[in-house]
């Protein structure tokens, strides 16, 4: 059986962790906190445990979170066969683990990253393998959304782009293979630039969040609208990729609003603190953001 390393508990590496988990992997979650490392046990038992009530899983929830254990630092990257960097979006940060990580996983295992901006080609240059570098973008919540987004390096080797498709395939979800390391990749540069502009019509009081997320729903066809999206990927996290981008001088992307800084700022980082541009019921249930 393969066995995975998810670098970073939070949204992100907890549901990458419970697919992988879910598709026969056996999977080691590290953080830098055990209680954090607690909290995404517990939301990956719940997760699992309500597509269990609705019959979807092929095994017990039981089972699959069985292979599911918790790491406090990085050691076990040497006994892995896939390793997926999922920590906060900040390159210092990153740069460094994948310094650390090339030091200790096998000479021939590839190192991925979950990165929704910074260059895949900044992390490989700190290692020894940059053929063996690439990005594994996925979209949240993991579990639900089918999408994964396979981003080649300019150093990454055909052999191990390939290698990333049937990787993603064999978690059951859908690759959508980038064939360039550009910012922001393909999906973010996308939704940037229709965030960008929702974000200041908002913050020009010409409509509101909930009428934008309606329109685009009713108007485009969008399963969920652009600010039901910040708001359950994190403003903090939007922020931080925000400014990913705007180091890169993509000049396309640069914000018209500081809304985002502002809301940041004031703690309302969405779904995650209970308000951002709706507040939330303790149950999770979204709700306007006047009506306190
Ligand atoms: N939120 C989204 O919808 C989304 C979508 C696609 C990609 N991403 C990307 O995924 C990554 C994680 O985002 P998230 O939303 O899960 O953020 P998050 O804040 O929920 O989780 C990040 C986790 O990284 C941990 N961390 C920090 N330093 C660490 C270290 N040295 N070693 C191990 N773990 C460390 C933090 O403790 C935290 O638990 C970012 O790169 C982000 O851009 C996010």
């Amino acid at each position: 059986m393969q066995k995975i390393l998810v670098v970073g508990a939070g949204f992100m590496g907890s549901g990458i962790a419970q697919v992988s988990a879910q598709a026969g992997y056996q999977v080691r979650l590290m953080d830098i906190q055990t209680s954090i490392i607690d909290k995404a046990l517990m939301d990956i038992r719940w997760s699992l445990e309500r597509f269990e009530a609705k019959g979807i899983l092929k095994e017990s929830a039981k089972e699959i979170l069985g292979r599911i254990s918790g790491e406090k630092d990085l050691s076990s990257a040497s006994d892995v066969d896939w390793i997926i960097e999922a920590a906060w979006e900040k390159e210092d940060l990153k740069r460094r683990i994948f310094q650390e990580l090339d030091q200790l996983a096998q000479p021939n295992t590839p190192l991925t990253t979950n990165t929704s901006s910074i260059p895949i080609n900044r992390l490989a240059e700190n290692t020894r393998r940059p053929e063996r570098v690439f990005g594994l973008h996925f979209f949240g919540p993991v579990p639900l959304m089918g999408l994964v987004e396979v981003i080649k390096g300019e150093k990454t080797s055909q052999e191990i782009f390939e290698k990333g498709i049937a990787f993603v395939q064999s978690l059951g979800k859908t690759p959508i293979r980038v064939e360039r390391d550009i910012p922001g990749f393909v999906m973010n540069r996308i939704f940037s630039a229709a965030f960008r502009e929702a974000v200041d019509l908002v913050d020009q009081g010409i409509v509101s969040p909930e009428e934008v997320d309606l329109g685009m729903r009713l108007g485009y066809g969008w399963k969920a609208g652009p600010f039901e999206i910040a708001d359950n990927a994190g403003l903090d996290t939007c922020a931080q990729i925000g400014q990913a981008m705007r180091v890169l001088g993509a000049g396309y992307l640069a914000p018209r609003s500081n809304l985002i800084d502002r809301m940041v700022a004031q703690g309302r980082l969405g779904r995650k603190s209970g308000k951002g541009f709706y507040r939330y019921s303790l149950e999770g249930k979204r709700m306007p953001w006047e009506n306190k």
